[in-house]
């Protein structure tokens, strides 16, 4: 087996993403850049190559069947085994002044998008690339979703969770959900799979307005993915540790 370990991050070509594939590859990745648009991914994938990166790129929408298919026979050919997935890629959808999402008047087609991205894009890409990671001696997945989504933290008054987002706070939900089925089903094998929140991040989808960079914003991603054995599995973590469901 080769000693160079690929990993591949989704929605890789900016923000977030772009710095989870830059510090796995930092740590000697070999990365898969997953982005939706050619121009995108050809610039991110040649910046992150002058920064010593070795990257290749995987043309990859998360909502489309033959992309992701496509995508996966890619990654076999370049790499021949997947070690690490970093689902990453995620939309908001539209929202109002203030960035809320009003349940009471909340477009359907919206709410549709949101899930179609944020939680079938993760199982559509996740289970077409499984038979790749499970060719690895130490798979890791890592589902990026948002502290947002802690049901716990929502139902407490005194926790400061921000604005009613009624279409991208339950998507997250019902991400970090699916990832809890996933470790279920992984028992008794070697893949660890988790959840991570990178916390505020000043990228496109916060308008720039936020506290945190996107490298901040990828740390725990990146812990996550470079889990030794015997590593936590079926959880959901940010930067102070474990994030209640
Ligand atoms: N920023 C925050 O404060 C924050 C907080 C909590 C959680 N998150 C989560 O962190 C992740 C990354 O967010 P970010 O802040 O880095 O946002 P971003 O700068 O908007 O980047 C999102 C990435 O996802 C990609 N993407 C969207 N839809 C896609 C699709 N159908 N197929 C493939 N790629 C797609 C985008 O590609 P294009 O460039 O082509 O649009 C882009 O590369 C998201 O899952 C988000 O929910 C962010």
């Amino acid at each position: 087996m080769s000693e160079t370990k690929t990993a591949l991050v989704t929605g890789a070509n900016k923000g977030i993403g772009y710095e989870i594939a830059a510090g796995l590859g930092a740590l000697g990745y070999r990365v898969g850049v997953g982005a939706r648009d050619e121009a995108r991914l050809g610039t991110a994938v040649e910046k992150l190559r002058s920064a010593g990166v070795d990257a290749f790129g995987v043309p990859l929408d998360v909502t489309g069947d033959r992309s992701v298919t496509e995508a996966a026979d890619l990654v076999e050919r370049r790499a021949g085994r997947l070690d690490v997935l970093v689902n990453n890629a995620g939309i908001s959808g539209p929202t109002g002044p203030g960035w809320v999402q009003d349940p009471t008047t909340l477009d359907l087609d919206v709410l549709r998008a949101v899930v179609e991205t944020n939680v079938i894009g993760v199982i559509r890409v996740t289970n077409a690339m499984l038979p790749l990671l499970r060719r690895s001696a130490s798979p890791r997945i890592v589902n990026v979703s948002s502290s947002v989504a802690s049901l716990t933290r929502q139902a407490d008054p005194d926790v400061e969770i921000g604005p009613v987002m009624a279409a991208y706070a339950p998507s997250k939900s019902f991400l970090n959900a699916v990832t809890v089925q996933y470790a279920r089903r992984f028992t008794g094998t070697n893949i660890l799979i988790n959840v991570a929140c990178p916390g505020l991040v000043a990228t496109d989808f916060t308008g720039f307005q936020a506290p945190r960079t996107p490298e901040q914003g990828a740390a725990t991603a990146i812990r996550l993915a470079t889990l030794p054995d015997g590593g936590p599995t079926g959880s959901f973590f940010e930067d102070d540790g474990v994030i209640p469901w």
